[in-house]
Formats: structure tokens, C-alpha cells, sequence
């Protein structure tokens, strides 16, 4: 507890520069321990190709708003179909900032042991499958589970970085406070999906929750405040 609190206390918000429009959003994370999720999609709705391929999706102004983000997290967390599609490093490299720790969730204990995040000594890296944290049988009750804990770690500020899978159970979870959600203009075709979400028949009945946008570079980022929200829809 006392180590992210110290952490977080000596972190200096970091500057967006000609993007000053995120400059409160990052202030807000450095200030309160926040769950916010985020995904980089095409314009046709898809977070990588038919193969997983997703390096990049989005455009550099995203990917240093992603590092900047990882920096003031206490913790990153990715689905065991990231760590195994993409083997990534989780670390802040593009801005100036420490490591969050890397969370892995994966339920069945399937990850590939050669994942760089187990190997490398970057940072801390927390494995949660169903044998270290107990749950429920539905997907969102390992979702909660998860959450409750790492904040008993002391690990409150969590950035929920993919893939869709796992964004969607955090949403239907009512977990997250914020969803950004950052829109490149390319046109993929098929591929993996970003956000699912219970349908609904009629337009009115669509969860529309307060949004501003921000624009980076090419790409527009998507920030939905999630406080307030219906709690807990049925993804799974
Ligand atoms: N563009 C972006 O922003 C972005 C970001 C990250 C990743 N990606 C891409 O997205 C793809 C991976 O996304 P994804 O949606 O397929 O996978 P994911 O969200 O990374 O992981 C989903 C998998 O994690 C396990 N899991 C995690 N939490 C679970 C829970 N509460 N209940 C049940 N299972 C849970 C399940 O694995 P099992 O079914 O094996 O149990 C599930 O299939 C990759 O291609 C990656 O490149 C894109």
C-alpha cells in the first residue's frame, strides 16, 4: 500500500504538450486511484487483423499518451490473449515515468511461461489465474476478483490496457470509471473485435454516457466518464 501511495504522491503529471487537452485527464489519474480502460480500433471496429497483427493500430501520438498513461498507473493490466498475441513489455518507454506493475489475467493459467513480462526484470509482473484468486464462475467475477485483489496490494490506479475481451468484461463489470477508446482512420476489413456489449433493440435503450474527444494526430480519442453508468451488464 505504502509503495504505490509513495509512488503516486512523487509523480509528476506529465505534460501533453499541443495535446493540453489531456493535461486534466492526467491530472485526475495522478490525483485519485482511478480503473480506466482503453483500446486503439480501426474505423471499422476491429483492435488488430484476422492474424492478432496490431503493432500499430493507432498512431504515435497514441502510443506516447499510452506510456504516459502506464506512468501514472500503479498497475497495467492485459488479457492472457495480449501477453500471448503480442508478448509486450508493459514498461514506460516513450515519456519519462516509472514501471506500473504488469498484471496478467488469466484465469485458466494458460500464459506461455517465455512471455517476456515473466522473464524480464523491469518491473513486478502478478500472474492471477482461478488458483491464486478464488472467484465465481462467470468471467466478471474474476474481473472482481482481480480488482479487489490489487487494491489489497495497494494497487488502486489501474489501467486496463486490452484486449477487447478484457476491456468488455471490465465494462459489463461497471468497474471502470473511464473508457477511452481512440479511433485511427484505417480500414483493417475483419480482425479481432474491441468493445462487445449486450444488445439492445432500440437506439434509446444504447448506453451513451457523457464523452469528450480529444484528437491525436490522425487518430481522435474517444473518453466516456463512466461514473454514474448501469452497473454490471451481462458480457461474458
Ligand atoms: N489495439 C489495441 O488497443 C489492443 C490492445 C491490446 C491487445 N490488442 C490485440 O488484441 C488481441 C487480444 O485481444 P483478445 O480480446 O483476444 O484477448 P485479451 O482480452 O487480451 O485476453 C482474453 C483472454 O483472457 C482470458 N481472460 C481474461 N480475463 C478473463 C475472465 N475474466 N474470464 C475469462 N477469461 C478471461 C481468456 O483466455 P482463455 O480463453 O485462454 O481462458 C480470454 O480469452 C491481440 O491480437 C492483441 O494484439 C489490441
Amino acid at each position: 500500500m505504502a509503495q504505490a501511495a509513495k509512488r503516486r504522491s512523487g509523480q509528476s503529471v506529465p505534460d501533453a504538450g499541443e495535446m493540453h487537452d489531456l493535461n486534466g485527464l492526467y491530472a485526475a489519474f495522478a490525483a485519485k486511484p482511478m480503473i480506466i480502460g482503453h483500446l486503439g480500433q480501426s474505423i471499422d471496429g476491429h483492435i488488430a487483423t484476422t492474424t492478432g497483427d496490431s503493432y500499430y493500430v493507432t498512431g504515435p501520438e497514441n502510443l506516447d499518451h499510452l506510456h504516459r498513461m502506464r506512468a501514472l498507473a500503479d498497475a497495467v493490466i492485459v488479457g492472457v490473449g495480449t501477453v500471448m498475441k503480442d508478448d509486450p513489455k508493459l514498461t514506460v518507454r516513450r515519456v519519462d515515468g516509472p514501471n506500473p506493475v504488469r498484471v496478467v489475467l488469466d484465469p485458466e493459467g494458460g500464459a506461455r511461461k517465455s512471455a517476456t513480462i515473466f522473464r524480464d526484470d523491469a518491473a513486478e509482473t502478478v500472474w492471477l489465474t482461478r488458483e491464486t484468486i478464488p472467484s465465481g464462475e462467470e468471467p466478471i467475477d474474476f474481473v472482481h476478483a482481480a480488482v479487489a485483489h490489487l487494491r489489497q496490494r495497494g494497487l488502486g490506479g489501474l489501467f486496463v490496457e486490452g484486449g477487447g475481451r478484457t476491456v468488455s468484461l471490465f465494462l459489463a463489470a461497471g468497474l471502470l470509471d473511464r473508457l477511452q477508446i481512440t479511433v485511427a482512420p484505417v480500414i483493417v476489413g475483419g480482425g479481432v473485435p474491441g468493445l462487445s456489449w449486450p444488445a439492445v433493440p432500440r437506439m434509446a435503450d444504447a448506453l451513451r454516457p457523457p464523452c469528450r474527444t480529444v484528437a491525436m494526430g490522425q487518430d481522435v480519442l474517444f473518453e466516456f466518464d463512466l461514473a454514474g453508468a448501469p452497473n454490471e451488464k451481462g458480457a461474458g
